[in-house]
C-alpha cells in the first residue's frame, strides 16, 4: 500500500474521519480528495485565527522567507502578516509591464500584491486558492491596498479556473507540497502557460524523510509530510514538460528553524495542533527539509 494510502487510512480510521476533516464521507471518497479537505480546514483555521509563525533566531516568517523591508514597504498594516510563504518568487521573477501572472496557492494574496507593482497598470494578477477563507482575506488585503489589477479565484491548483496558454509567468509559494497529486498541479501549470512563459516557484522539498512522517496529518497539512524528495520533485516538472529546470536557491532547515516554522514557541498556549506536531517533530526533521526556489520555462512553439 502506498503511503498516501496509509496516510488516508490513518485519517479516516475508526470512522471519525468525516468529524476529523469535514470531509463527506471517508471509506468511498478519493484519497486526495480526503487530504485536500483536511489541508483546507487547516488553513482556514490559520487565517481565521490571525497571526503567523514569528520567532526564536529564525525571525518572522517574512523574514525566513527572504522578503526584504524595501518588498514590504506600504503595504497596509498587517497584509505581511497573513504571509505562510517559505520563500520570494516574485522577487526573482523578471516580470515585465502589461504580463499576466498566475500565483497558484495565493493564501491571503501578499506574492500576487507585490507582482501587481512589477506587471503594473496594464498587466494583471489572478491568484488562485481553494480555501474560501484564504480567499476572502486575499480580497480584503487587495482593498486594504487599493490594488486593482488583480483577481482572486476559488479552485483547486490540481483543475485551474484558468485559461490555456493564457500567463506569462507562474508563480507559487509554499504550496504544491500540499497537493497530493503534483503531476496534474505542473500539468496544469504548463498548459495554462503561453509557450516561452515562466515558472517561479518557491517550495518545499525533503532528504529522505521518515514514512512515519509521511503519514501525519499534521505533519502534510505543515507542508511537511506531503513534500516530495528534492530529485522527484525536479522530475516531475520536467516530465510534464518544463524544461531549463532549475534550481535557483536552497536553505535547509535545522532544528531551530522547524520550530520557528510551527509558531509554536511564540504562543505555545495558543499553537494549533499542527504548529504543536511540527515543533515535537523538529529534532527528527533537522537537515531533512529544505526550502527551494525553482524556475523552469515552457517550450516556445519553435523549440
Ligand atoms: C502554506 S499556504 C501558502 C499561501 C501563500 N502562497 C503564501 O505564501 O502565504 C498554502 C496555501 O495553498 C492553498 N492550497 C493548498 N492546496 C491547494 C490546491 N490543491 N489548490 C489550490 N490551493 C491550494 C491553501 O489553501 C493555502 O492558502
Amino acid at each position: 500500500m502506498s503511503w498516501i494510502k496509509k496516510l488516508v487510512r490513518r485519517i479516516v480510521g475508526g470512522g471519525s474521519c468525516c468529524l476529523d476533516t469535514g470531509a463527506t464521507c471517508c471509506p468511498q471518497t478519493d484519497p486526495g480528495e480526503v487530504i485536500k479537505e483536511a489541508v483546507k480546514k487547516n488553513y482556514a483555521e490559520l487565517i481565521t485565527t490571525a497571526g503567523t509563525g514569528c520567532c526564536g533566531s529564525t525571525g518572522t516568517i517574512e523574514q525566513l522567507a527572504g522578503y526584504t523591508d524595501e518588498q514590504l514597504e506600504g503595504l497596509p498594516d498587517g497584509v505581511r502578516e497573513t504571509t505562510f510563504a517559505c520563500g520570494n518568487p516574485v522577487a526573482f521573477a523578471e516580470m515585465k509591464e502589461g504580463e499576466v501572472v498566475l500565483d497558484i496557492g495565493s493564501g491571503a494574496g501578499l506574492d500576487a500584491l507585490l507582482a501587481t507593482k512589477k506587471v503594473g497598470p496594464n498587466g494583471k494578477v489572478i491568484g488562485l486558492d481553494m480555501t474560501p477563507e484564504m480567499i476572502e482575506a486575499a480580497r480584503a488585503n487587495a482593498r486594504r491596498t487599493g490594488v486593482e489589477n488583480v483577481e482572486f479565484r476559488r479552485g483547486d491548483a490540481e483543475q485551474m479556473p484558468v485559461e490555456d496558454d493564457s500567463c506569462d509567468w507562474i508563480i507559487s509559494n509554499c504550496v504544491i507540497n500540499l497537493a497530493p497529486n503534483k503531476r496534474k498541479v505542473f500539468g496544469e501549470a504548463y498548459r495554462v502557460l503561453r509557450p516561452g512563459g515562466k515558472l517561479m516557484v518557491s517550495d518545499i522539498v525533503t532528504h529522505g524523510l521518515p514514512a512515519e512522517i509521511r503519514q501525519d496529518m499534521a505533519a502534510w497539512a505543515g507542508c511537511i509530510g506531503g513534500a516530495p524528495e528534492e530529485q522527484e520533485y525536479l522530475e516531475t516538472i520536467r516530465a510534464a514538460g518544463f524544461r531549463q529546470v532549475e534550481i535557483a536557491e536552497k536553505l535547509t532547515y535545522d532544528e531551530d528553524t522547524i520550530r520557528g516554522m510551527s509558531g509554536e514557541c511564540c504562543s505555545p498556549e495558543g499553537a494549533s495542533d499542527v504548529a504543536l506536531a511540527l515543533a515535537e517533530r523538529a529534532p527528527q526533521l533537522a537537515g531533512r527539509v529544505s526550502s527551494v526556489r525553482i524556475s523552469a520555462v515552457k517550450p516556445s512553439r519553435e523549440e
